[in-house]
């Protein structure tokens, strides 16, 4: 099977390397010349996923047409805020037929659409029934070391989740199926907002019991928000709600996470934001799950708190404040 994977971030490279290596030929495309030049030279994205190997059959392509030429799977590996301009750049060269897998989570910050939205908008119809979207706890330095990873696969159409999940499937990288696209998509993007809250805490120098207070309440808003959008709630019980929600809240990998902890911690965002040197998505998300929330009347304390911090100045301490002064309530 030949695939494309198009972002060479460290997801985009990481999965371009599970699927190439169980063998297969995978182009790999990015708009940024740098890291394509590690992979090509010496089988490394030295600037995302420095030290770890890659697998040969994995071939950077600068060529966007030519990396899609042939492709029986596409992967879609951008950032939320470049998916529109990425589809623009790809729609008239996507082969026709074949999976087309968006990888990213989050919800465009102008027009609040969810990335199936955003493809919907974009792509040709005829194309429409091919989009998959992957999500799920997953590092993808830990996916890239070939570490035991379990993610799901959504996809209006069952055959298609079905498709991509046996590509993806190696003996350390199980995905499941789902035909709950919103579902997936709204558990991948709202969790980075929770990740944020739950970094502060840790910043603040609380512990297990806040962060599993916040996590747990987190869960609450999101499955919220996620049944206002037409989720079904149990999608956000699974591996790309609760499963997601816990490995971003709990873990200093996560750059939402990060950036909560140095505000927490008193540090400016600015600073944080250049020392992790890539995007921490949550910030963009705090906005466009403030904005949805809004729009649809969904009570969402913990990511309100959150928007209130990144945007109109609130302290951590007044964030702390406006959660346990809340009107108390069943739960
Ligand atoms: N990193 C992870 O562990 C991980 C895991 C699961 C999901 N994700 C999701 O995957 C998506 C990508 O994340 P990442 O960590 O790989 O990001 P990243 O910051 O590591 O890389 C993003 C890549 O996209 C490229 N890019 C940016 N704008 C572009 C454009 N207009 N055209 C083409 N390429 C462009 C950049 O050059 C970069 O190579 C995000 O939505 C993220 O939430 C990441």
């Amino acid at each position: 099977m030949q695939a494309t994977v198009v972002g060479a971030g460290s997801w985009g490279t990481a999965l371009g390397a599970v699927l190439a290596g169980k063998g297969w030929p995978v182009a790999i495309w990015d708009i940024d010349p740098v890291p394509l030049a590690g992979i090509g030279t010496s089988n490394e994205n030295t600037r995302y996923l420095p030290g770890i190997p890659l697998p040969p059959t994995l071939r950077p392509e600068a060529d966007l047409a030519k990396a899609l030429d042939g492709s029986q799977l596409v992967v879609l590996a951008v950032p939320s805020h470049a998916m529109r301009i990425v589809a623009e750049r790809a729609k008239d060269l996507l082969p026709t037929g074949v999976p087309i897998c968006s990888v990213t989570k989050g919800i465009e910050v102008d027009t609040l659409m969810t990335m199936s939205e955003v493809l919907e908008d974009v792509l040709p119809l005829h194309l429409h029934p091919y989009l998959a979207f992957l999500s799920g706890p997953s590092f993808a330095v830990e996916v890239a070391k070939g570490m035991q990873t379990a993610v799901t696969v959504a996809a209006s159409w069952g055959r298609v989740a079905k498709l991509v999940q046996e590509a993806f499937h190696t003996p350390y990288f199980r995905p499941y199926t789902s035909t709950d696209v919103v579902g997936v998509e709204i558990g991948g993007c709202t969790k980075n907002v929770v990740a944020i809250a739950t970094g502060l805490a840790d910043g603040m120098g609380f512990d297990a019991n806040a962060r599993a207070a916040l996590i747990t309440r987190g869960l609450a808003e999101i499955t919220r928000l996620g049944s206002a959008k037409g989720a079904n709630p149990q999608t956000l019980s699974g591996l790309a709600g609760i499963g997601d929600l816990l490995l971003t809240c709990s873990s200093s990998k996560s750059r939402n996470y990060r950036v909560g902890y140095g505000l927490g911690q008193g540090r400016a965002l600015e600073e944080i934001q250049a020392e992790l040197g890539q995007v921490a998505e949550g910030v963009l998300n705090a906005k466009s799950v403030h904005r949805m929330s809004a729009e649809l009347g969904v009570e969402m304390p913990i990511s309100e708190a959150v928007y209130r911090l990144l945007y109109e100045g609130l302290s951590a301490q007044d964030v702390l404040r406006s959660l346990t002064d809340r009107h108390l309530r069943g739960e």
